[in-house]
């Protein structure tokens, strides 16, 4: 088989900015070790996030110039319903600025004290604003699914025998309504698959529990559906996307991944009298309904977006050159989330840095080695993120301590992949020098953003 190339060309170009080690080291030691207080100019390889951080299309940019205006009743909002619905054939569509903008809405609808929300795994903000509702936030993943080591297909499957556990605990009263991400991003970027979707709707119609989905990266969840899933080879990932959807009784979407938008998301669904509410909340915190808190130019972005995003050529090229990152690192020794994901590679901190425990930090450490050693940014998904005290001021971590590489769509080239693995690999040489860290100022919530961190001694 011939390479896979990246199937565009380039017509723009912006630079990067080299800094030196001993650059980085200062940099690094302003931002309190804290990759997110970073200036980005101080970034080679901004791996930070796949969100809004695509390269849009010169069709794209086209419609950027085309976006028509107009308050209410706007020819690109028509141009988005019509693209939205296509794809996900639900009745109501409701733009909104970002994906934790819809997620707000459904969840002060629907949440609530007393009120349990299930997932696979939440995302970060998606638990904050089921939390922030007043909700309990669950995460069912299945047990192959917190196992960092074990090659399986879809390691993003939501756990349906425990979805049921906790249905028949808290009673299906207690649940507004049951959400799956997908492609699941706290659990590694895995896929979920199709029949996995299927009994989960099934399970939830018994007892009139409205699924939704996290759509987020529903087009590379297709296409792993179509790669590994029997029955799925010989159907287009569009189809196998508006399979998806059809089990699903609404969405919230973060169009800035699978959209390839800067900015955008929305909220679908099919409940003639939650979309009204919705509407209203729309109204008061977005925006009117025809532009919800979007330009017209980024619905004409978000349209054109959704259409390219399930072209073959670009998923293949999109899940082979993060599979070919992970395969290079997993080479060299490196213990990752396998198989690799969709838009990421998760470098395994337990297994990368063993002499480091969980408070102390050690994806963290992880992270801010990256940064001075290669000028690569990534993020920590584990302690940091997801870490809870309990009253007597002791740390819960999550089950994984994770470094996400998470890959830009459309953006970097094989050259600065093979940079990126070098730099991985010559950190993992050095392991063992790795130090912790610890906390020294934190946010209530959402820690991870604005946390302020200090090397330990030893
Ligand atoms: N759901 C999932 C699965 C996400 O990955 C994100 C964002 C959101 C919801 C919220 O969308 O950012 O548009 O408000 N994920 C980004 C990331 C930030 O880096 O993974 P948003």
């Amino acid at each position: 088989m011939k390479t896979i190339i990246e199937p565009f060309k380039i017509k723009s170009v912006e630079p990067i900015q080299f800094t030196t080690e001993a650059e980085r080291h200062d940099v690094l030691r302003k931002a309190f070790f804290n990759p997110f207080l970073i200036h980005a100019d101080d970034v080679l390889i901004d791996l930070l996030t796949d969100s809004g951080t695509s390269a849009m299309s010169a069709k794209q940019w086209a419609g950027i110039l085309d976006g028509d205006e107009a308050y209410a009743g706007s020819r690109s909002f028509f141009r988005f319903e019509k693209a939205v619905r296509a794809l996900t054939g639900l009745k109501h569509i409701i733009p909104t600025h970002q994906g934790r903008a819809a997620e707000k809405i459904i969840f002060t609808i629907m949440g609530g004290k007393g009120k349990v929300i299930p997932n696979n795994t939440h995302f970060d903000t998606t638990r904050a604003n089921v939390e922030f509702s007043g909700a309990e936030a669950v995460d069912l993943p299945t047990d192959e699914g917190k196992k960092p080591d074990l090659i399986a297909d879809f390691k993003g499957n939501m756990n349906i025998p425990a979805l049921k556990a906790l249905i028949e605990r808290v009673g299906p009263r207690n649940i507004p309504l049951c959400m799956i991400t997908i492609t699941n991003n706290s659990g590694g970027g895995q896929p979920v698959s199709m029949a996995n979707i299927r009994e989960t709707k099934q399970l939830l119609k018994q007892h009139d529990i409205p699924l939704f989905l996290d759509a987020c990266r529903f087009a590379e969840n297709a296409f792993f559906i179509k790669k590994r899933e029997p029955g799925y080879s010989d159907k287009s990932a569009a189809s196998i996307a508006r399979e998806m959807f059809s089990h699903a009784d609404g969405c919230t979407m973060s169009a800035k991944k699978d959209a390839f938008v800067n900015m955008g998301g929305f909220l679908a669904l099919n409940d003639d009298s939650l979309a009204v509410n919705a509407r209203n909340l729309l109204i008061v915190t977005e925006g009117f309904t025809t532009y919800g808190g979007l330009a017209g130019r980024d619905l004409e972005a978000i349209a054109q977006g959704l259409e390219e995003i399930v072209d073959e050529h670009y998923l293949t090229y999109r899940i082979r050159s993060v599979e070919y990152l992970g395969q290079k690192l997993v080479g060299g020794g490196v213990p990752i989330v396998e198989p690799p994901g969709g838009h990421a590679i998760y470098l395994d901190a337990k297994r990368f840095a063993p002499h480091l425990r969980p408070d102390q930090f050690p994806g963290q450490a992880i992270v801010c080695e990256l940064y001075r050693a290669g000028g690569i940014r990534s993020v920590e998904i584990g302690s940091v993120m997801f870490g809870k005290y309990d009253s007597a001021g002791k740390l819960f971590s999550p089950p994984m301590e994770l470094v996400r590489l998470a890959i830009p769509r459309r953006v970097y080239t094989q050259s600065h992949i093979d940079y990126v693995i070098e730099v991985v690999l010559d950190v993992f040489a050095r392991r063992n020098q790795l130090k912790g860290f610890r906390i020294v100022e934190e946010a209530p919530v959402l820690r991870h953003f604005t946390a302020k961190f200090e090397p330990l001694a030893s």
